[in-house]
């Protein structure tokens, strides 16, 4: 995914035709070469094709659900997840839960984070593509227009679920911590968001599994920057018929 490639593109073919029409006729290999041109942009256009665009979500629905004790009394893991897709209006009442903005004043959360540094970025791998959640805005912004499920982990839900949520620290955001605490404080914190995912999915009758992954190879898929760091990763999905 790369924004901004259309007019670039444009540009690039306008040149080819330009040339095209230009010096074609006097020698035959200045012709190859502008064929060739324009059938390297049309394979780069093919290749960009699923380019994607951030995804808007609903507002949260704060009202409802199951009552807290319930939830408590619910939440569980599950490998057991099917294919199908959630809701939008369930994707985005998950990733508020998860850490979402609660208190649009101040800008706080809805899981704590250490001095509040909110480090966590939580990725969210779906078949179209990997996004990041932001939460000011609430959408998913586009990062890859890759399925990097399967990279995730070879446990078969990861593969599976609509929904894999990859927790990634950026370790600077710590800023009041020293160094050596900081992936501490960033693993606290992504075990508080992953309670909330649990909480979320015991409340809407989703099915979740938080579990270990390799972080090099996906850290690499994902183009993460020195200082990002993967800490776990949830899938979420609706249960497999019991
Ligand atoms: C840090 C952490 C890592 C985990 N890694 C995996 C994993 O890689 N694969 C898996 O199937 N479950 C994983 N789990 C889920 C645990 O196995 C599960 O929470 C445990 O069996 C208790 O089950 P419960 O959540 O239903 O109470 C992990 C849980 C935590 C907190």
């Amino acid at each position: 995914m790369v924004f901004g490639r259309s007019s670039f593109r444009f540009y690039w073919l306008f040149q080819a035709l330009f040339w095209y029409y230009t010096l074609l006729m006097r020698t035959k290999l200045v012709g190859s070469l502008t064929v060739t041109a324009a059938l390297w942009w049309l394979n780069t256009a093919v290749g960009n094709a699923a380019e994607l665009k951030p995804i808007p979500l609903p507002a949260a629905q704060t009202e409802g659900g199951k009552p807290l004790m319930q939830a408590l009394k619910q939440r569980k893991t599950t490998r057991e997840i099917k294919a199908d897709k959630l809701p939008a209006q369930v994707l985005a009442n998950l990733l508020w839960a998860g850490f979402g903005i609660n208190r649009p004043g101040s800008g706080h959360r809805t899981a704590p984070s250490a001095m509040n540094s909110q480090e966590l970025d939580l990725y969210v791998a779906l078949p179209e593509g990997l996004f990041v959640y932001e939460a000011k805005p609430h959408q998913l912004k586009p990062v890859l227009d890759k399925d990097l499920r399967a990279k995730v982990s070879g446990q078969p839900f990861a593969t599976n679920a609509p929904v894999v949520l990859i927790y990634v620290a950026d370790l600077p955001r710590l800023t009041k911590s020293r160094p050596e605490r900081r992936e501490f404080y960033a693993a606290i914190d992504t075990g508080c968001i992953s309670q909330n995912i649990y909480l979320c999915c015991a409340s809407e009758g989703l099915a979740t599994v938080v579990f270990d992954l390799d972080r090099a190879p996906l850290a690499a898929a994902m183009k993460l920057g020195p200082e990002q760091e993967i800490i776990l990763a949830q899938a979420v999905g609706y249960p497999k018929d019991e």
